[in-house]
């Protein structure tokens, strides 16, 4: 297996790419924190990246999203994006979380919810999840697809009047995934969605993200669980020091040999 393969190109069952990266290089200063990566992920996938600390996992979903300077380029559904800015690359359906939980905190869950269905409207991207929604110009119904939205993710009604910062951890970070996701994105990267979680939490989450997986949408998750990702991911890609090590199914990176020396060995 090279290590170094360009985007695959390959199909799942006729699923069609939706994002594309090409030779994505990060410098911070005299740092490169990212060097040629390559991948691609479709729809009805998920895509794992996995590496140790300061692999430059989190620096390659801030050049997908062009939130640093950067050299590569950044296709979506077949158009490059490489140009766009990151809200412009959100409006047509690319998302992310990131690894720290980010909500308006004086908000309570559901207004965090409302805000986000709000953000979709006036941006006209709304699909088939929120389709009786798709007119509503009222704060009812914004309510009520911000509530559909909390209990498609798993958040139960007694937390949607709390603020964020007083529900249990495991349900903040469903709710980043929600709020990122919104009233449908087309690609989600999830920078480590189960930081932090265990037991319970961890198989609730996994549980989310293969239903978002059935709803025609690609997601690309950073994870430092390899339980979850090697159970969750349809393929893997792996990182090490900026470069990519090496790609292929759960099956295949867990024979990996550079893989397993990459993790065993170090402090992680
Ligand atoms: N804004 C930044 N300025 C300077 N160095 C950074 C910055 N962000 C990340 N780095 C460095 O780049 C490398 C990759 O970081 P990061 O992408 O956060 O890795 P990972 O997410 O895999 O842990 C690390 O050495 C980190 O210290
Ligand atoms: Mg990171």
């Amino acid at each position: 297996m090279d290590g170094r393969v360009a985007s695959s190109g390959q199909t799942r069952h006729g699923a069609s790419e939706v994002l594309r990266v090409e030779a994505l290089t990060v410098q911070y200063g005299a740092l490169v924190a990212l060097r040629d990566v390559s991948w691609s992920v479709h729809t009805d996938e998920i895509l794992g990246i996995i590496g140790p600390n300061g692999a430059g996992k989190s620096s390659c979903f801030a050049a997908v999203t062009n939130a640093v300077t950067h050299l590569g380029r950044t296709f979506l559904g077949g158009n490059e994006v490489s140009t766009l800015r990151t809200f412009e690359l959100a409006d047509r359906g690319l998302r992310r979380t990131f690894q720290q939980n980010s909500f308006f905190g004086e908000l309570t869950v559901l207004q965090n919810a409302v805000s986000a269905i709000f953000r979709d409207f006036s941006t006209g991207l709304a699909t088939s999840l929120f389709a009786p929604w798709r007119e509503a110009t009222t704060r009812r119904a914004a309510e009520t697809a911000a509530e559909q939205l909390l209990d498609f993710f798993g958040i139960a009604r007694q937390y949607h009047d709390q603020l964020p910062g007083d529900i249990p951890y495991g349900v903040q970070r469903l709710l980043s995934v929600a709020l990122a996701y919104g009233t449908g994105a087309k690609v989600l990267l999830l920078d480590e969605p189960a930081a932090g979680l265990s037991g319970g939490d961890m198989k609730q989450l996994a549980e989310v993200l293969i239903g978002l997986r059935k709803r025609n949408l690609a997601l690309v998750v950073i994870e430092h669980h390899m339980d979850l990702i090697m159970s969750i991911a349809d393929r893997i890609v792996m990182i090490d020091q900026g470069a990519m090590l090496a790609t292929g199914t759960p099956a295949e990176i867990q024979r990996d040999a550079r893989v397993r020396e990459a993790y065993l060995g170090r402090d992680e």
